[in-house]
């Protein structure tokens, strides 16, 4: 895994099948999903997840989403309710995670739930993820398929500037369209959001008739949420109206920058450009400002990353 030539996929044929192949090997192939690129490797074979956290220098406690192609290889893995029938109905294939408590014979490796008694699972709409996991007929872990604790990747070029020579392949199939990673909602006790993310919280609410959980307190353990993630290597200052000397500024809506979100004021083009626009300004060397982005739908989502970015590290 150290020195491999990471092969470069297209998402045909060929690629997917290639793709499945490596991965029923227990070899790290990065996927497109609607929401980011995935790192994914099968789920039930501890050396192949093993080989994710390396190739990520992931630290070991943090748990993956384990990402399958329908409800009902979902519900093999998971103690099933009706909570989830009805988000699952509203919302799957989509940019929704549920944690859920493990199965009797689930049969995933324990490295994938870092040794937890719940799993987060999530079916994703892409053309080229649905088409990976249904040929290659497995549970498929799968982080964001990065470098850990650096941005999250929705190109494929993003993939390799990170992990090239660490990881088998990355199937190619342009930027990704949601462009923040999944919501993620734990269904073990009350509803619980662990992590805004592509699907907003207020249409969860509006499907379960009832308001969820905000506060996840220390109780849960969503590891990924530490302070200082999704990091740029520069420094980031956020609710930033203009550029202070020397700084490079990410706009939204009437306040310009060197980039702009989405000069129109749209929240899903400003997630759908996030983590490419502080890909490129990072490659400036200078600090970051931003442009206040206002935090209602997709909005809770784009600010929890910039204030991830922004967390002193
Ligand atoms: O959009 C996404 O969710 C992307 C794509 C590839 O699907 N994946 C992704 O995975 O963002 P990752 O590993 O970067 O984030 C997974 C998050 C972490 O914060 C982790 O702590 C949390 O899910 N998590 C996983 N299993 C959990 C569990 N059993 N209980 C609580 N949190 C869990
Ligand atoms: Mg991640």
């Amino acid at each position: 895994m150290n020195q491999t030539k990471t092969l470069h996929l297209h998402p045909d044929a060929d690629g997917i099948a290639r793709a499945a192949a490596l991965l029923a090997e227990g070899a790290q192939v990065a996927f497109p999903t609607e929401t980011v690129y995935g790192l994914g490797a099968d789920a039930r074979n501890g050396q192949a997840v093993a080989g994710i956290y390396a190739a990520k220098g992931r630290p070991s406690f943090n748990p993956l989403i384990v990402h399958v192609p329908d409800v009902d290889t979902a519900r093999a893995l998971v103690e099933w309710t009706d909570t989830a029938d009805r988000l699952a109905s509203a919302f799957w294939p989509g940019a929704l995670t549920l944690v859920l408590p493990l199965a009797r014979g689930h049969g995933l490796s324990s490295l994938v739930t870092a040794g937890l008694e719940t799993v987060a699972v999530r079916v994703p709409q892409h053309p080229t993820a649905q088409a990976l996991l249904n040929a290659a007929q497995m549970p498929v872990a799968a982080p964001s398929a990065n470098v850990s604790g650096r941005i999250s990747p929705t190109t494929a070029q993003h993939v390799l500037d990170g992990l090239s020579g660490r990881i088998a392949a990355v199937l190619d199939d342009g930027p990704c369209p949601v462009g923040v990673e999944s919501t993620i909602l734990s269904l073990a006790g009350t509803p619980t959001l662990l992590r805004p993310g592509g699907l907003p919280a207020e249409a969860i609410e509006a499907a379960l008739g009832t308001p969820v959980s905000r506060d996840a307190g220390d109780a849960i353990t969503a590891p990924g949420q530490l302070a200082s993630h999704y990091a740029p290597g520069a420094t980031v200052r956020l609710n930033a109206t203009s550029a202070q000397a020397g700084e490079v500024l990410l706009g939204f809506g009437k306040i310009k920058g060197d980039l702009t979100l989405s000069a129109s004021g749209d929240l899903a083009e400003a997630a759908a450009t996030l983590f490419d626009a502080l890909h490129q300004l990072d490659r400036t060397g200078k600090p970051i400002a931003v442009a206040p982005i206002p935090a209602t739908g997709l909005g809770a989502a784009i600010n929890d990353r910039l204030k991830r970015a922004a967390a002193p590290r």
